[in-house]
Formats: C-alpha cells, structure tokens, sequence
C-alpha cells in the first residue's frame, strides 16, 4: 500500500502527480493573507489535479480550508504565487464553478424545482435567455432531482423535506449550470451517519456520469477515504499542505468497502497524520 507523502519527502511521488500543464487545478506556490501582512492564513501552497480528479482537503479547524475554497474561485487573490484552473490564470471570480456549504441555505419561498433553478435565472449568460428557455432548464434540473431521488418533491417548498433531501437539492443547484469543478465545503457535515453514507453515494453517482472536478473539505476522514482520489492533509495555521495521499482503494466503491481492512488502514493513517497535525 502507498504511504503518507510528507512534504519533507514530497519529492519521492512528484513522478506520480499530475503534470502542471494538463492540470486542472494548479497552485503554484500560494499564500494569503487576509491583511496583508506576513502572516498568512494559508502558506506555500502547491498543488495540482487531473481533468475530473476528485479530492479531499482534511484538516483541523481554522487551518485554511475555506480560504482554500475561496482561492480556488477567485474569491480572493493570493498574496504571493499563482493559481489557474482548466489551463486559464485566475483573475477574479469564476463562472464554472458550483458550490454547495454545510447548511443548504434553500430559498423558504421557493420550490425545490425553482430552488435548483435559481442560478440560471440570476446568472449570465443563462438569465438573458432563461424565459424562452425555461422548459429546457426543467428538463436539466428535473433529471439531476430524479438522479439524486428528489423528482416528487421537485414542487415542494424546503421546509417540507428533511436535512438530507434539502442538501440532495443544494446539490442540484450546484451542478444546474454544469459548472467543470465542483466546490463542497462540509457538505454532509448536518447530517446523521445513515444519510451522510446515502449521499456519498449519490455524489459519486453524479460524479461518476459526470466527471466534473471535485473539491470536498472534510472533517470526516472515512468520507474523504470513500470518495476521493487524492486526499490531501492540511497543517493548523498557517494552513499548510502537509501530506498528499493517493487513495488505493479501486473504483467502483460501494458502501461495503467502508467495512475492509484496506479502508480501515487507509482512515487511520490519515488519523495518525491530523493527529500529528494537531499537536505540533
Ligand atoms: N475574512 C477573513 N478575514 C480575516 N481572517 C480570516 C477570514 N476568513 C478566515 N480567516 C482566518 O484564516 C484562517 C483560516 O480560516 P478558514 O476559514 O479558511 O479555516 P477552515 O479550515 O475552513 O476552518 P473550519 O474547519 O473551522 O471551517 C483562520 O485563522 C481564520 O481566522
Ligand atoms: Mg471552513
């Protein structure tokens, strides 16, 4: 089985990480600070992923995984280094991106139907032409309900569905606009263990048929373990990467995998390395 990459021996796997020009995300070097002085949220920040990999960023909290995020869709200029993604340097804020948060912040007023359609009635280019193509869109947003098995709730209004199919539809949205990357900030982190597993699946599900790039931040390590390709292992603050791993365990992964030795050993490696993490 591979092992945990520190930094310090990073350059034993570098042969195995994607090459920096077919990249679809690429940090080179990044740091942020949010004052503007040396001290910095996130620090030397380099990373790189394949067309359609799907990753985990793990790490304790306060250690620069939102910030992260928010440098990933140019929400915020790094201080020092560089980022781009799908190949294009990354100047401001992205369109081909869908986000979905730990609280799945669903309009009260609104269906779930129109919920998942929100995004292409309020952004460009979808808003200018959204009337005479509405029938269309319903047809996108009813598909993704029925893949994520929401399509007889799609006239509900969020409170009458449970935390579950609210973040199911939060999804949705997300992806109604086939945004190339895909950003998930906790997403399952409300839920109970039993839904929680639910949704892994149907977010590989959608992956699967989709191949859009995923970004999951995570606190549950057997959750970055099940989905992810790459898992990467962030230090406290100054958020550093500390550890890159390469997920072993082959695909298709059903739930049953959760319960193999493989698995096991692979969530409490990465336990060991927060644990290290953590008392530094
Ligand atoms: N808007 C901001 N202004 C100033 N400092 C900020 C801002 N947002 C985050 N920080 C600081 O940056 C560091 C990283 O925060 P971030 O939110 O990225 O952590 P996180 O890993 O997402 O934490 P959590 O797991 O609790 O969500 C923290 O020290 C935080 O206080
Ligand atoms: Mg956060």
């Amino acid at each position: 089985m591979q092992t945990l990459t520190s930094t310090a021996s990073a350059t034993s796997t570098i042969a195995s990480e994607p090459n920096t020009e077919d990249s679809f995300v690429d940090f080179q070097r990044v740091f942020l600070s949010y004052d503007d002085s040396d001290a910095f949220a996130v620090e030397d920040i380099s990373l790189q992923t394949r067309h359609g990999e799907f990753i985990a960023i793990v790490g304790p909290s306060g250690c620069g995984k939102s910030t992260f995020m928010k440098l990933a869709t140019g929400l915020k200029k790094p201080t020092r280094g560089s980022i781009a993604i799908d190949g294009k340097p990354v100047t401001g804020p992205l369109k081909i991106v869908g986000m979905a948060f730990q609280a799945p912040t669903l309009l009260p007023w609104r269906t779930t139907l129109d919920n998942v359609l929100l995004p292409l009635e309020i952004v460009e280019p979808y808003r200018h032409d959204f009337r005479k193509n509405r029938e269309q869109y319903v047809e996108r947003a009813m598909q993704l309900l029925r893949t994520v098995g929401l399509e007889a709730y799609a006239d509900k209004f969020p409170w009458q569905l449970s935390g579950g199919m609210q973040q199911r539809a939060s999804i949705c949205r997300a992806l109604i606009h086939e945004p190339k990357m895909l950003l998930l900030d906790e997403p399952f982190g409300a839920l109970d263990a039993f839904t929680r597993e639910e949704l892994w699946c149907v977010l590989r599900d959608l992956w699967t048929q989709r191949q859009f790039n995923v970004i999951l931040v995570t606190h549950d390590l057997r959750e970055a373990a099940f989905l992810a390709d790459t898992i990467y292992v962030m230090s406290k603050h100054p958020g550093r990467i500390v550890a890159r791993k390469v997920n072993p365990l082959p695909r298709p992964r059903e739930l049953e995998v959760t319960y193999t030795d493989p698995f096991n050993a692979l969530v409490h490696e990465l336990r060991e390395h927060i644990g290290r993490v953590r008392n530094t």
